[in-house]
């Protein structure tokens, strides 16, 4: 167990040894315990974390917001567009400002080609650890709550096989980020990792260079698919979630009309009974309901996607407790 990470940023897993990460698992298990028991943990006593938003937010904030409560600090709510970022305080002010007055900053910033630098410019400023609570590269925090998900769900992660596939949504352009922290991390967990999309969804070459890295490391597999039904068949986790075709098109519009070429990448009953009998269904909200996924699945047996949000909690919980003592 590496204990040693007192004032480290979280800015992708990447960056993190396996036995780190393993120790942020450990530590939001033993969290979990503790709050279910009721029993106190104010790890961060008068400590505070500010949380810079420029994107909406629902479960992150919540689950930043009282996951300091519980370690017994504060969090402060900062959206850029009501504060003098809208006149220019720039990021190595915001990272030496707030550093002065916080704990730890997390940050949500998505726009494409300005999110992950902003963040990183933040961080070099800041003397506090600065938490990346997703930009449009990675989100950390996400996948390190469906890491202990599918541990909770299915065991041992090595061997088993998880789709990451695309998914139709008509809502908005969703971030490449969720996909591309799963086949990061997933590969240095020893699993059979599928990354499922039609040819205008490519992930940042990047990254995908990465998880094949990864895969030949930990020795797990990296395949890539372009079949919806192909890269369900047996699979022991199920994770369809759609996003943006930025890397073919920056246009909203043109990304949208692209999307509706597979209107029929859906995750159903049908589909899900191509999967392992006991396969979970997992996505990190919000769904385009009977859209990305039916009501029968989101809401049905194999669906951990409530667990899922909980584990948010947790993870970011160690998170916070390990960087920020
Ligand atoms: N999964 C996730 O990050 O949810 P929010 O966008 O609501 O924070």
């Amino acid at each position: 167990m590496q204990t040693d990470l007192r004032g480290r940023d979280m800015i992708t897993t990447q960056e993190w040894t396996k036995e780190e990460i393993d120790t942020v698992i450990d530590v939001a298990f033993d969290l979990k315990r503790h709050r279910a028991l009721g029993l106190p943990h104010a790890h961060l006593r008068d400590k505070v974390l500010a949380m810079l938003f420029f994107f909406s937010s629902t479960r992150t904030r919540a689950s930043f917001e009282a996951g300091m409560a519980q370690l017994g600090g504060h969090a402060q709510f900062i959206e850029s567009r009501s504060t003098q970022i809208a006149h220019g305080d720039t990021p190595k002010e915001i990272g030496e400002i707030l550093g002065r007055y916080n704990d730890g900053i997390a940050i949500r910033h998505v726009d494409w080609g300005v999110g992950s630098q902003y963040i990183r410019d933040v961080a070099a400023a800041s003397r506090v650890p600065v938490l990346n609570m997703q930009c449009e590269v990675y989100h950390p925090h996400q996948i390190l709550a469906d890491l202990m998900t599918i541990i909770e769900k299915k065991g041992d992660p090595r061997g088993k096989t998880i789709t990451v596939s695309w998914a139709y949504a008509s809502s908005y352009q969703k971030p490449l980020s969720v996909p591309q922290c799963l086949i990061l991390l997933m590969t240095r967990y020893g699993m059979n990792v599928r990354l499922v999309h039609p040819p205008e969804f490519k992930l940042m070459p990047d990254i995908v260079e990465q998880a094949k890295e990864n895969a030949r490391r930990y020795k797990s597999n990296f395949e890539m698919m372009d079949d919806f039904e192909a890269g369900i068949k047996g699979s022991d986790v199920v994770y369809a979630k759609s996003w943006g075709a930025t890397l073919t098109t920056t246009n909203n519009e043109e990304s949208v009309k692209i999307g509706a070429k597979y209107k029929d990448w859906i995750t159903d009953e049908r589909r899900m009974a191509m999967a392992a009998e006991d396969a979970i269904y997992m996505h990190p909200l919000p769904a385009d309901r009977n859209i990305e996924v039916t009501d029968a699945v989101i809401d049905g047996p194999q669906s951990v996607v409530y667990d899922e949000a909980e584990n948010r909690l947790h993870a970011q919980k160690a998170v916070m407790a390990l960087t920020m003592r």
